[in-house]
């Protein structure tokens, strides 16, 4: 069951500090609209509206926080609690939001802009396996044939589907593992991450959990993905 008196206990950190490069938009692909809102409105709106996330940190880019604001004062998306300055990869802008967490938060939601379209219940099922985990991550089963290839391409090796997963945010963390995770990341000289619970992992310092994330929780990276997050929205989701 969660938890819904404390009065900052669960805390979404935002990730919207990306220049969206492989997606080549005209601005940075959380600012781009689909159905006439920018990815971020909708992103913000997922967790605004829901009842188990009591505060929200945004991490922007730093030459465009007044854009990021001007979204947050429009929602009105009143659980914000800041907008910050992101850094130069996502897990130094994920390491900045999560040093902004404010003590009283028990349990932190790292989530990716670019997921805007995450469901309700996604975030749900995060939350309700951090009554008995430190670390939770979203993840689907692969349908596909994976393989490992040689440095020329070359396929070497069938994977069992099986015991592979394909990972999505949010992530779920008590605030103190993935404070200690950033730090040991700071300590040690890694900056290039490309999500929460693997730093959890590489320092082993405590176990993941998983729990069933949703194939329209799709990550917008490349232009024709604006195309399926359209569809998705236009679907109801
Ligand atoms: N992100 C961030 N700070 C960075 C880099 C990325 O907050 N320095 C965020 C992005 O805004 C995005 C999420 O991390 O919501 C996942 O990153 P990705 O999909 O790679 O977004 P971009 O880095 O913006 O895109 P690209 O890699 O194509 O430039
Ligand atoms: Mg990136």
């Amino acid at each position: 069951m969660i938890d819904y008196n404390l009065r900052m206990k669960n805390l979404a950190v935002i990730l919207a500090a990306g220049s969206g490069e492989r997606l080549r938009g005209s601005l940075p692909k959380q600012f781009l609209e689909i159905a006439g809102r920018s990815l971020l409105e909708i992103c913000l709106e997922r967790f605004r509206d829901h009842n188990g996330i009591d505060g929200i940190l945004l991490v922007a880019p730093v030459d465009r926080l007044a854009m990021a604001e001007k979204v947050v004062a429009a929602g009105p998306f009143p659980k914000v609690i800041k907008v910050l300055p992101g850094g130069r990869t996502r897990q130094e802008s994920s390491a900045i939001g999560i040093a902004a967490a404010p003590e009283e938060v028990e349990n932190v939601l790292v989530h990716d802009a670019a997921r805007a379209l995450v469901p309700a219940e996604v975030i749900t099922r995060v939350l309700e396996a951090l009554a008995y985990s430190q670390a939770v991550m979203p993840v689907l089963p692969v349908s596909d044939t994976t393989v490992r290839v040689d440095a020329a391409g070359a396929a070497i090796a069938v994977l069992d589907r099986a015991r592979l997963r394909r990972v999505q945010t949010p992530q779920g963390f008590k605030l103190e593992i993935i404070r200690q995770a950033h730090a040991r990341a700071h300590a040690e000289g890694c900056s290039d991450a490309g999500d929460d619970c693997s730093l959890v992992l590489r320092f082993a310092l405590a176990p993941v959990a998983t729990v069933a994330g949703d194939p329209s929780n799709i990550k917008i990276t490349y232009p024709q993905d604006l195309q399926i997050a359209e569809a998705i929205l236009g679907g109801n989701r």
